[in-house]
């Protein structure tokens, strides 16, 4: 087992009504003066956001809103969050809504802390955050992970880039996790989310580290459990049993509970970003759109972990390994079609893209082929390009 840190600080609040709890959980972390950061209107249409300021009230609690997150939460109204945050004097951010609400609470809690610098510095590595007020977060869609991952993901559209920050000062005090709060999710979205949730363990399971049993049995059943419930939970949006497991499975997916010892891969994120920031595609039908290609591409670099793979979520048996691995890669894709996800990038909203956007796609995803994603097969400008094409 190779060495590893493990810090997952943020508590979890999980079950019906755990939204009431809010107050109690910002005064536990210190808070007083809160912002609150939303979405595009989902809270304001299921009322989830004037019973959250009830609540608030009610504690004595006061508070400010920056509302109108956009999925693929864009760095300009993180900014107006920054401003906002230091006008009202806040000491608390509190996010009530998917990742984009979440990562904008999170860019807004680290711009507060730190007046004199942009935030997009922090976001391109140019400075490191040293501090960040605390953030707390009401989930409405179980898929990012945001609520207790170190991650904060923000697009710049002014230069076409979709960046993460990862910092422990990202990590949120509290997650309020009520399946419940889910269940006015449209099917793409919810399709979406079920999907991030099994690529986070994924793409942390295909890796150059072996020998870590104890990661691999978590990683191979959260992967079987997001199958079994993320099928039921698709079918029927509204069974607060399976999307209970998947709540709490994505979760622990970004926490790096299922990747411990063994590092990261995360190239099909870093691929599939660029499709974000240039097309606005959704993250979840991203990951779907090119898991396989990149998976055909790379799997002759460890066949047998793609056979253990499809053996121990799949069942699959089969003496022949590359008949066997291949077998892998397709039932997967077949999972990602029982949620009508797209599979090909062709799917994607945009169509079809021409040779030269694909080439751009490779080159930007690989800062002008001077760095290679992930560490399975580390993959550079033209493996890119293959993947995409
Ligand atoms: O904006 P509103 O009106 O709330 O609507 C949202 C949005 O249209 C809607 N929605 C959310 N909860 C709902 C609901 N609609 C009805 N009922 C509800 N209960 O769903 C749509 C998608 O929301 P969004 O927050 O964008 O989705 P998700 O949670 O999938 O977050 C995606 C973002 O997170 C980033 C992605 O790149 C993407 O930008 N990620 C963040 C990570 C992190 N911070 O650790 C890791 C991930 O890998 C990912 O990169
Ligand atoms: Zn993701």
């Amino acid at each position: 087992m190779d060495s590893f840190r493990y810090y997952s600080p943020t508590e979890i609040v999980f079950g019906r009504q755990a939204q009431e709890k809010t107050g109690e959980l910002i005064k536990k972390y210190n808070g007083s003066k809160v912002l609150i950061v939303y979405g595009s209107g989902s809270v304001v249409r299921s009322g989830l956001l004037d019973e959250v300021k009830k609540i608030l009230e009610k504690d004595g609690i006061l508070y400010v809103e920056h509302g109108g997150a956009k999925p693929n939460p864009r760095l300009d109204f993180a900014r107006e969050g920054v401003k906002k945050a230091i006008e009202a004097g806040v000491d608390f951010v509190l996010a009530i809504g998917g990742g984009s609400a979440i990562d904008t609470g999170k860019a807004v809690a680290v711009g507060a802390a730190n007046p004199k610098t942009d935030i997009w510095s922090f976001w391109m590595d140019e400075e490191v955050p040293k501090k960040a007020l605390p953030v707390g977060v009401i989930l409405t869609l179980a898929a990012a992970g945001s609520e207790s991952s170190p991650s904060a993901v923000l697009t710049n559209t002014e230069i076409d880039r979709k960046k993460g920050l990862t910092s422990d000062l990202n990590r949120p005090r509290f997650g309020i996790l009520n399946p419940e709060l889910t269940f006015t999710l449209p099917k793409y979205p919810l399709a979406c989310g079920i999907t991030d949730i099994y690529m986070h363990t994924i793409e942390r399971y295909f890796t150059k580290a072996s020998g870590n049993e104890m990661t691999d049995e978590i990683a191979e059943g959260l992967m079987r459990n997001v199958i079994r419930n993320g099928k039921k939970a698709y079918r029927n949006p509204k069974d607060y049993q399976s999307m209970s497991e998947i709540m709490w499975s994505g979760s622990l997916s970004h926490n790096d509970l299922t990747g411990l010892g063994n590092g990261k891969d995360f190239a099909v994120h870093g691929i599939g970003h660029v499709l974000s920031a240039l097309y606005d595609e959704a993250h979840g039908g991203t990951l779907s759109a090119l898991w396989s290609s990149w998976a055909r591409e790379v799997y002759q670099e460890d066949i047998d972990r793609f056979v253990q793979y499809g053996k121990r979520v799949f069942n699959i048996e089969n003496e022949n390994k590359e008949e066997a691995a291949l077998e892998a890669i397709e039932t997967t894709e077949q999972f990602f079609k029982s949620l009508d996800m797209p599979i090909r990038l062709t799917q994607l909203s945009k169509g079809k893209l021409e040779d030269e956007e694909l080439r751009k796609m490779a080159d930007i995803s690989t800062f002008g082929d001077t760095k290679t994603l992930g560490v399975f097969c580390r993959i550079d400008a033209q493996k890119a390009y293959e993947i995409y094409k």
